[in-house]
């Protein structure tokens, strides 16, 4: 086969580039330390936002619901794979983020497919922030409408492209909390400018489900607005709420249109029951134990307080990702792997990811992590080469 060797020489060039990705296989829970190779390490890398993955009520809740239901769904949600806990959870969901419905996907990647496949065409306008996850740029690609994307957090701009362009339906999507930056989008401003151009506003909310606002409603409700009217918010289950899946959440209209003709939707197996238990649980939590977000804050605000004060550069970040930008590829590499050798599970993000010059070890806090964890974290920071 001619491809082995072009296969060959694109992997050799992806190893020179120090943008060669491994796979790390994990031999514990993704909780406040993992074993890998039979080593323990801090662990600084996981969404386990609020330290709920082995939270023995989320466990209960997923071994009860595969005892009731089995192991499997079996069947999309359409044929017979939709079943009372899944019911459960979409209205739990709704009702905690201000959301007349909601529907879920199997995956988040899913979910940002659905949005814009189901409710644009090639005649249709959609603007993305350029820093949104690849799941949304994918999705909008697949939609064939015409995909324009504005700077980082940029309304202004963001509204240009809005009035530049009059094509059919028009809509904005945007992270709530930015992955891979930890930024927060302005999404007052950008709900006024949907509002001002009849605009979708399209809310991906995966880092900020469960951990923005006061009982983690998420970023829009933590500025006043909601999944109503010309918004939709979407969100996965898989970060702080530890479990797996996702669900768009907004007015019936939409949410009954995504049943009726969202392919990733209808053409796959429904999650299984397990991970909408253990989600359902999750969401009981955000609310029964506040003290998870509390001490997250106050996490994040002693990591920002040490860093600053060793030298250790920062973004603007004020949510549990905290990324340290280093630039090249390599030099991303090379302060991963120092502080996997301290003890350090922290990995190095780089494009096609993040842009490129723009590489970074990406920091992840979580509640588990006591004062001495963030301590040593920062020494083992200030040490690096
Ligand atoms: C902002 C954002 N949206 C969507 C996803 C995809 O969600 P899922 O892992 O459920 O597919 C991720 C990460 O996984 C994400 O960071």
């Amino acid at each position: 086969m001619p491809w082995r060797n072009e296969l060959c020489s694109q992997h050799a060039d992806r190893k020179a580039a120090s943008l060669w990705r491994e796979l790390r296989t994990l031999e514990s829970s993704p909780g406040r330390t993992v074993t890998i190779a039979g080593k323990s390490f801090l662990n600084f890398c996981s969404n386990n936002y609020l330290s709920l993955a082995n939270h023995r009520q989320l466990v209960a809740a997923a071994n009860a619901a595969t005892e009731k239901y089995g192991t499997g769904a079996t069947a999309s949600h359409l044929i017979i794979g939709h079943n009372t806990v899944h019911q459960q959870l979409e209205s739990r969901i709704a009702e905690f983020v201000g959301a007349e419905k909601s529907i879920l996907f199997s995956t988040g990647y899913m979910a940002n497919s659905a949005v814009p496949t189901t409710f644009l065409g090639r005649n249709d306008l959609i603007v993305q922030d350029r820093l949104n996850h690849a799941s949304m740029i994918d999705g909008a690609r697949l939609s064939t409408a015409k995909l324009q994307r504005y700077p980082h957090c940029d309304s202004v701009a963001a509204e240009q492209i809005l009035t530049k362009r009059d094509l059919g339906r028009k809509m904005l999507t945007t992270d709530g909390v930015f992955s891979m930056d930890g930024s927060i989008a302005p999404l007052a401003d950008l709900k006024t400018i949907c509002d001002r151009h009849h605009a979708m506003l399209v809310v991906d909310d995966a880092h900020g489900f469960g951990v923005v606002g006061d009982t983690g409603q998420g970023c829009l409700s933590s500025c006043g607005l909601g999944p109503r009217g010309n918004t939709l918010m979407l969100g996965t289950l898989s970060k702080a709420a530890a479990s797996f899946g996702a669900f768009v959440a907004g007015d019936a209209i939409y949410i009954d249109t995504l049943v009726q003709h969202a392919r990733p939707f209808i053409y796959t197996t429904a999650l299984p029951t397990s991970a909408a238990a253990a989600a359902l649980k999750a969401i009981e939590l955000f609310e029964a134990e506040t003290w998870r977000r509390a001490k997250l804050v106050d996490n994040i605000a002693q990591f920002r307080k040490l860093a600053v004060a060793a030298g250790v550069p920062l973004t603007e970040s004020t949510t549990p990702i905290q990324p340290i930008s280093v630039g090249d590829s390599q030099s991303a590499l090379q302060l991963a792997n120092h502080l996997q050798q301290n003890g350090i599970m922290a990995i190095a993000i780089r494009p096609p990811t993040v842009p490129s010059g723009q590489s970074r070890v990406r920091i992840t806090l979580m509640t588990d992590h006591t004062r001495e964890d963030i301590e040593n974290l920062i020494a083992v920071l200030k040490s690096a080469p």
